[in-house]
């Protein structure tokens, strides 16, 4: 059960990192909780930043069985995050792989890393939800956003975690059963459908879908394409939402 175990520490260097250090140790469902990051990281190895206490920021362990189709457990964290919006009267996008918006501002990233054995997949999905915060390093401060700089209510973050944690619990149920309802969720909730995308070797291609294995399906010179999020990062996104 996700969040039956629960560690909480006011400073670590990552909570990812301490769990690809610890799993051997762990229970599945375990979520290892920072108030402050020293290293936090993103994907492509890019710093995540926090304003002390305002983000919530958490990794959660799972032990999956090799037969699974890992990727997929992004588009399901995505999908209880967004939910978990929902829940908190906020309407939000699902940018495909690993980004939630708000508008078109991000609001929450998703890191997920794997570490494989003989056995089984031990899974490491990291979460960083920005909850209240109200300053953004200045790279970012253009692009990102947060529950409270959208709504103005000042959230808080236990409750909003323990209404994700729930999510996550029903949305990994549906994984494992292979029912994957929330693909339908993460698609018709999508930021990208639709738009025109510039991949990182600059080429351009159209959003056409986000397939049943939580795949992004592109058109490429009238040409149909599929990645998963590991194969391609975007560069760039054009053309508003109808
Ligand atoms: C991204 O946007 O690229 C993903 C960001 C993931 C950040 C979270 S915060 C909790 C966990 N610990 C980390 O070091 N990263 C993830």
């Amino acid at each position: 059960m996700i969040g039956k175990k629960h560690l909480q520490f006011h400073e670590i260097d990552s909570t990812n990192t301490y769990i690809k250090q610890n799993y051997k140790n762990m229970e599945s469902g375990t979520i290892v909780q920072a108030n402050h990051q020293t290293k936090g990281y993103g994907r492509m190895n890019r710093i995540w930043h926090d304003e002390i206490g305002k983000n919530l920021m958490f990794s959660l362990y799972l032990k999956v069985p090799l037969n699974e189709d890992i990727t997929m457990l992004t588009q399901m964290a995505a999908s209880s995050v967004y939910k978990t919006l929902k829940d908190n009267g906020i309407n939000a996008y699902i940018k495909w792989p690993n980004d939630v918006l708000i508008g078109s501002k991000k609001v929450c990233g998703i890191l997920l890393e794997s570490i494989i054995d003989k056995e089984e997949a031990h899974i490491i999905i990291g979460i960083g939800l920005n909850v209240n915060n109200k300053l953004f390093q200045k790279e970012i401060n253009t692009t990102a956003t947060s529950m409270h700089l959208e709504t103005g209510i000042t959230f808080t973050k236990e409750n909003v975690l323990i209404t994700l944690i729930t999510h996550l619990n029903n949305d990994f149920i549906s994984y494992i059963n292979h029912s994957h309802e929330y693909i339908d969720l993460v698609r018709e909730n999508s930021y990208l459908i639709g738009k025109e995308v510039e991949l990182q070797d600059q080429q351009k291609a159209h959003v056409v879908d986000i397939d049943s294995k939580g795949r992004l399906v592109v058109k490429i010179d009238n040409k149909l394409k599929t990645f998963i999020g590991s194969e391609v990062s975007l560069t760039n996104v054009y053309q508003n939402k109808e």
